[in-house]
Order: structure tokens, then C-alpha cells, then sequence
């Protein structure tokens, strides 16, 4: 079996495996391997969270980049990506210490769920049986509700240079959940300046639903500031599905034909995102989900971001069938970040990679039903480069 066929921890540990056999190799290590500089683990406590110790862990690769992930949230809290100068900077909106993210903020980086983004009213029905959920964005649940796993301190259950492997289990009841969630998500650096996020979600004891994603807030000029509209970006989406006031999904699978959010070819943020458009309006800018195309459940690259100062550029490649983009419509200055920063409407831009918003609610979109014992398998690799 090839390796990248396995799931994620699978394919972490025969990695592994195969890195100890190659040291353990008698042979001298090819020329090229000498001069690779030595990445070793990096590991720090950072604090606590209702009582439970938190670690921060830093990835590095063979090329400078560098991406931090804390226990707290399974938050990426940077990621250290080159300009075309070679010039590294963070290009994450975040916090420089747990205390920001244990106060109020956007889910800024962190793993959302056990539904990311919407079910309208906080409820919907699985085997004839209606499930509330807590209600935390007017009559919506949003992100897993009041405590979700943004708030959760997740176990590191393998750890790397390069990757850290952090599990959460989400107890039958979770927010109003049916069923036990075991979830592990692995973030890898690898070499090629790939970031890649690996989901597993386990329900382990009843039927239930789940859709988790990452909630990073981009800014590929690094500095943190300063409104991201003239990124371009292009996402690979045929169709997209329309919302009503409250960011609720119509059902619909609208064209982008004609629309704002016809993203096809390279355009600028900034284009069309004041445009004359319910759409827009409701969302304030794009916060909608696009139906990426390609099959879902394969890893296919969907959508890339170009920063045309720095020249960084940001491929999204992903398992899944949508992508919630998430224009920072919402941000205010009300958050205090990284280096005092007050992050400032549409300071930061979102990618979360997701089935569709309101889909227990939906037969036509894709399940988000995880059956008893089984498991639903989610991949998003954030490609980092310069042009
Ligand atoms: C949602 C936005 C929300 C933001 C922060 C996004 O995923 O679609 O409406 O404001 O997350 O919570």
C-alpha cells in the first residue's frame, strides 16, 4: 500500500518508521542530506487552561518556515512563510500568548467543531430523533457552540520536528451532540513548504454528525494589518450556496456565473466585494461557502491566493466539498493581537475548508453523518510560496 494512502496517523507512524530505518542504515547519508540543517523538536509550556496545562509546539522545515500549534484549541497560532525575498514573516492573525486566546476572539487559527460554521436555529433531526444544540450566533449555533473545540484542551498523542498529532474526545451530549466524538488532527510541515491538516473523526459510540475545519486568519504580507482586498484569489467553484440574513444556507446551488463570486480566473478581493448584491450584503463582504469541484474525499488542489508586494502565495488543496470564504467582514479592532495590533475590518481573510454550512438540515448537500463506529477521514494542505 502506498504510504499516502493511509490515513494520517497511519502514515505519520510508517514515516516515522521509515526515518528511524534510514538512520539506522549503516550507509553514509547522501551528499545532499549532510547539509539539510538538523530541525529538532521544539516543545514549550504555555501556560494553563481551567486548570489543565497547555504546550506549544513549533514545527520547522529544511527551508526556515516555521508553524506553531498550541494544546489549547489545536490552534495554529503562526505560520512563518518566505516572501519572495526569501524575507520570513508571520502571516497569521493571532495572539502572542494564551491569555489572548483564552479571552474572547474569533476562533483565530483554531480547530472548529464539532460543526464548523452554521445549523440554523441549533437543531436538526438524525433517525427521526430532534437534537438542540447550544445557540450562540443569534438563533444559530455556530463553530460547536459556547464550548467547542476551540475551547478544548486537546492531548498531543505523537510528536515530531515536524508534526504534532493532538486528540480531543467529545463526550455524548457535547453542546447538545448525540454520541461520542474521538477526533485527531495532525499538523505536518514538510519540506516542500506544505502545511497539511489531517482530520480523523471517530463517532464512537452513536450516530452523529460533525464538520471540522481550521480558522485561520491569513494576511500574506506578513505584517499583520491592513486590508487584505488586494490578494488576489482564485477558487476553483463551479457554484456556491446562497444564504438568507442570518448566514443560513438557502438549499440552493447557485452558478457563479454573472455573480461576485464567479472567482474562476485570479481576481482581486477587493473587486467585487462591495458590489450591489443581496448576497453581499448579507455576509458584508464574502462569507460564504463555495462548492469546490473535483470530488470530494480526494486531495485536489482548489484554490490559490497570490500577495502581489511580497509576492507569497497561498494553494489550498483539500478532501472536502466546500470552503467557507470568510473576508474578516466581522472584525472591528474590538481584538487585540500579535505585537498590541488591533485587528481592523478585513484585516485577515479565511479558507475553511468544510462540508456545507446547515447540512444536517439539508438532504441535498453532502452527509455530515458519521455512523456508529465509523469514521470520516478530512485533509487540507496549506501550500506556502513566492512568485
Ligand atoms: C463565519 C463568520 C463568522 C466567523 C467568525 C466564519 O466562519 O462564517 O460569519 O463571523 O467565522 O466567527
Amino acid at each position: 500500500m502506498r504510504i499516502d494512502m493511509l490515513d494520517p496517523l497511519s502514515r505519520y507512524t510508517a514515516l516515522s518508521a521509515l526515518t528511524l530505518l534510514a538512520a539506522c542504515s549503516s550507509a553514509p547519508p547522501p551528499a545532499a542530506e549532510k547539509s539539510t540543517p538538523k530541525i529538532t523538536m521544539n516543545k514549550e509550556s504555555w501556560g494553563a487552561a481551567g486548570g489543565r496545562p497547555v504546550d506549544l509546539y513549533t514545527l520547522g522545515n529544511a527551508r526556515g518556515m516555521q508553524a506553531k500549534v498550541s494544546t489549547y484549541g489545536a490552534i495554529l497560532v503562526s505560520v512563518v512563510a518566505p516572501d519572495r525575498r526569501g524575507q520570513l514573516a508571520d502571516v497569521l492573525l493571532g495572539h502572542d500568548t494564551l491569555a489572548g486566546y483564552l479571552g474572547t476572539h474569533p476562533y483565530m487559527g483554531a480547530v472548529v467543531g464539532r460543526y464548523g460554521n452554521r445549523i440554523g436555529k441549533g437543531r436538526f433531526r438524525l433517525n427521526g430523533v430532534e437534537h438542540k444544540l447550544a445557540v450562540n450566533n443569534g438563533a444559530n449555533h455556530l463553530h460547536g457552540g459556547i464550548n467547542g473545540f476551540d475551547k478544548a484542551v486537546w492531548t498531543a498523542v505523537d510528536e515530531g520536528p515536524q508534526s504534532v498529532a493532538l486528540r480531543h474526545v467529545s463526550p455524548d451530549g457535547d453542546e447538545g451532540y448525540p454520541g461520542e466524538l474521538d477526533v485527531t488532527v495532525t499538523y505536518t510541515l514538510t519540506d516542500d513548504n506544505d502545511l497539511r491538516i489531517a482530520y480523523v473523526m471517530k463517532a464512537t459510540g452513536k450516530d452523529t454528525v460533525a464538520n471540522i475545519t481550521n480558522h485561520a486568519y491569513f494576511n500574506l504580507t506578513g505584517k499583520g494589518e491592513g486590508e487584505i482586498v488586494d490578494h488576489e484569489i482564485r477558487i476553483d467553484a463551479d457554484r456556491f450556496t446562497p444564504v438568507d440574513g442570518g448566514l443560513i444556507p438557502t438549499g440552493e446551488l447557485k452558478s457563479v456565473e454573472g455573480t461576485p463570486f464567479d472567482f474562476r480566473k485570479f481576481v482581486r478581493i477587493g473587486e467585487r466585494i462591495a458590489a450591489e448584491d443581496d448576497q453581499i450584503r448579507f455576509g458584508k463582504g464574502y462569507d460564504h461557502n463555495f462548492v469546490l469541484n473535483g470530488t470530494p474525499g480526494t486531495l485536489r488542489s482548489t484554490i490559490r491566493v497570490k500577495e502581489p508586494v511580497s509576492g507569497r502565495t497561498l494553494e489550498v488543496l483539500t478532501t472536502e466539498p466546500g470552503v467557507q470564504f470568510y473576508t474578516g467582514n466581522f472584525l472591528d479592532g474590538s481584538v487585540v493581537g500579535k505585537g498590541g495590533k488591533k485587528y481592523l475590518f478585513r484585516n485577515g481573510f479565511c479558507l475553511e475548508t468544510q462540508h456545507f454550512p446547515d447540512s444536517p438540515n439539508k438532504k441535498q448537500f453532502p452527509t455530515t453523518t458519521i455512523k456508529a463506529g465509523e469514521s470520516r477521514l478530512s485533509t487540507t494542505v496549506f501550500r506556502f510560496a513566492a512568485e
